[in-house]
């Protein structure tokens, strides 16, 4: 048995602050958010959590040694937070560092794993992010995240666990035995010293990361390559196409789907592309397969993720700047014959023989799920 800490057979969802607001994050925008994602029906289609980033915590320790909200920003502190959240059906995320510090300054969890371990229990938080910033005199990430995990475990509240130490390149082969999630690159937007031009290339960087780490994604613990940023907020230049493929892929590779948008005021396009129930059923697909990708060409990627169904999810990538057609070969997925063939954007069926030719817009992709005729 693996040491998951509460299980997640299928990746988590939810929506997570640190895209939209940064570290100036205040109870009663997240209240606000809370109220949002039950009324435009995002609760419902499965985004349950709500996560705090970095930016909840007054900058020291209380008398106690222990973690407390920053009181102007949350006055009623975490506890009542939590207690809202719950009753809306949704569940409580929260932040800390394995350092002394965490990445925005504030105080971190190195050495204090213990009481915040208990703090956090006792408020009823769901979900733990521990990232891997601040001083640490010599003590590697795995170790300092397997005190984190047992002191969380020694609470006895279960709690989602996403382990956020990239730049080694190995946190998967220790974090898929202990942890829900663990990141796999970078920040998907840097946002904290600038203000970033916000294009499809960063999710594209995002996305090469968890090539060749399909293998340690499935029951119940998945490669993170960070956020969605469909809708992202500031200075996004991504077209409606581009942020669909985001989706499409996150969905295929069996990523958290986490979200960046402002749920308060969020465009119907973008509603319309994190909402569509086809293509979230692929990412919670019960088989939890992470996708791969099959064919890497110069202008376009295909890429298929088996479901548990027995049928294919596939998505035609066009990496060019201009509109292409990209052909799919039933060969190269290993079909043949007469197969059933459903667009999962545009809700069309066909049925097919060997190939089929598909006009995919710049950056864009066309989505399908593939069934054989038994
Ligand atoms: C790091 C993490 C981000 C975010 C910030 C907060 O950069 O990778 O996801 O949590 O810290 O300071």
């Amino acid at each position: 048995q693996l040491n998951s800490l509460a299980p997640s057979p299928t990746p988590p969802m939810g929506w997570m602050s640190w895209y939209t607001f940064i570290d100036h994050i205040n109870e009663k925008q997240i209240m606000e958010v809370a109220d949002a994602m039950v009324s435009s029906g995002l609760r419902d289609a499965g985004y349950n959590l709500i996560q705090l980033d970095d930016g909840w915590m007054a900058k020291e320790r209380d008398k106690e040694g222990r973690q407390y909200a920053d009181k102007v920003r949350f006055p009623n502190g975490i506890k009542y937070l939590a207690n809202y959240l719950h009753q809306k059906g949704l569940k409580l995320g929260i932040y800390s560092s394995n350092g002394s510090l965490t990445c925005a300054g504030y105080p971190g969890s190195y050495n204090h794993e213990e009481i915040d371990a208990k703090t956090y229990a006792e408020w009823g938080v769901d979900y733990l992010k521990y990232d891997a910033c601040g001083k640490k005199e010599g003590h590697p990430d795995q170790e300092l995240n397997m005190r984190m995990i047992n002191a969380i475990k020694k609470t006895g509240r279960p709690m989602l666990y996403a382990v956020c130490v990239f730049g080694s390149n190995e946190t998967h082969l220790w974090a898929s035995k202990v942890a829900t999630m663990w990141r796999t690159g970078g920040d998907i937007v840097q946002h904290i010293e600038r203000n970033p031009i916000v294009t499809y290339k960063l999710w594209y960087t995002n996305l090469q990361q968890v090539i060749g780490k399909e293998a340690y994604a499935g029951n119940g613990h998945w490669n993170d390559p960070d956020n969605l940023i469909i809708g992202y907020p500031r200075n996004n230049e991504q077209t409606i196409e581009e942020q669909k493929a985001q989706f499409s892929f996150w969905s295929l590779i069996a990523a958290p789907l986490l979200l960046s948008v402002d749920v308060r005021a969020m465009d119907p396009k973008i509603k319309a592309i994190i909402m569509n129930k086809e293509v979230i059923a692929i990412n919670q697909d019960k088989a939890g397969v992470q996708g791969s990708r099959l064919i890497n060409d110069d202008d376009h990627e295909i890429w298929v993720k088996k479901l548990n169904d027995g049928s294919k999810a596939v998505i035609l990538f066009n990496k060019k700047d201009v509109e292409a057609e990209i052909r799919l070969n039933l060969k190269d997925i290993n079909e043949k014959g007469k197969v059933k063939v459903r667009d999962l954007w545009t809700k069309q069926n066909k049925t097919i023989t060997s190939s089929l030719t598909s006009k995919v817009a710049p950056h864009g992709v066309v989505m399908f799920k593939i069934n054989s005729f038994k």
